[in-house]
């Protein structure tokens, strides 16, 4: 898929499937982003081997990487990952994350949207996020996004400086999702598109 999207300043970003080429502009991104930002990511996306191996793993076809694209550089990346086959392969976990300078314009909605409806075309039926613990502000945004908490796992997980942290698992349900449309963060194009 590609979509060309317009963000609430103007700007036009190029939203697109990650291809095998992106390494260097993956990598570019994630070392731009500022230090609070990566901490709390789950792995340690600035090293390049860490990189090429999230890369490789979409040859897995439970793995769907959304990259948007301004120009050349990659200013939001976001994964769609599908459980395994068997009593959770109507589930799968989303992952997001936008250029600081991208950010509170619109494109972590958009992305998620796009998200969305590749999970529901893959018969997706409940989303979850993990969200470490003091990462409030990102809770937040993912209420509007359709999420709300559903368990805590106290002290579960370590930050990239190693220190634990608690793991916030939020949940969305689909097709109640569809049932909110009319909410503020999912906007009519998406009822049509679905
Ligand atoms: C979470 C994240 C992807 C959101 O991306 P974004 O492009 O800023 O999101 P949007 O612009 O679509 O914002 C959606 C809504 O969330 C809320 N929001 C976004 N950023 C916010 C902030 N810094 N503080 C308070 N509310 C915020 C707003 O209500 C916003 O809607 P509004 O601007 O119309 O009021 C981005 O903040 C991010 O990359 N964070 C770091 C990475 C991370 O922790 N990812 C989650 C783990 S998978």
């Amino acid at each position: 898929m590609k979509k060309k999207v317009k963000l609430k300043d103007g700007r036009e970003v190029l939203i697109r499937e990650m291809r095998q080429d992106d390494t260097d502009r993956s990598l570019a991104f994630f070392l731009a982003l500022p230090r609070e930002d990566v901490t709390y990511l789950r792995r340690d996306v600035t090293r390049r081997e860490v990189v090429e191996q999230r890369i490789r793993a979409m040859a897995s076809d439970r793995i769907v990487r959304l990259v948007a694209v301004a120009g050349d550089e990659i200013v939001a990346d976001g994964a769609l990952e599908l459980e395994a086959q068997g009593w959770s392969e109507h589930l799968a976990e989303i992952r997001l994350v936008v250029a600081r300078p991208y950010q509170r314009k619109g494109l972590g909605t958009l992305m998620a949207r796009e998200l969305y409806l590749l999970a529901a075309s893959k018969k997706v039926e409940e989303i979850i996020v993990k969200i470490m613990g003091p990462q409030e502000g990102v809770q937040n945004i993912f209420k509007r996004l359709g999420f709300h908490p559903e368990a805590v796992l106290h002290h579960y997980v370590k930050d990239i400086s190693g220190t634990k942290q608690d793991l916030v698992v939020m949940r969305c349900n689909l097709e109640e999702l569809w049932q909110k449309l009319d909410d503020h963060a999912i906007d009519s194009d998406w009822q049509r598109t679905r």
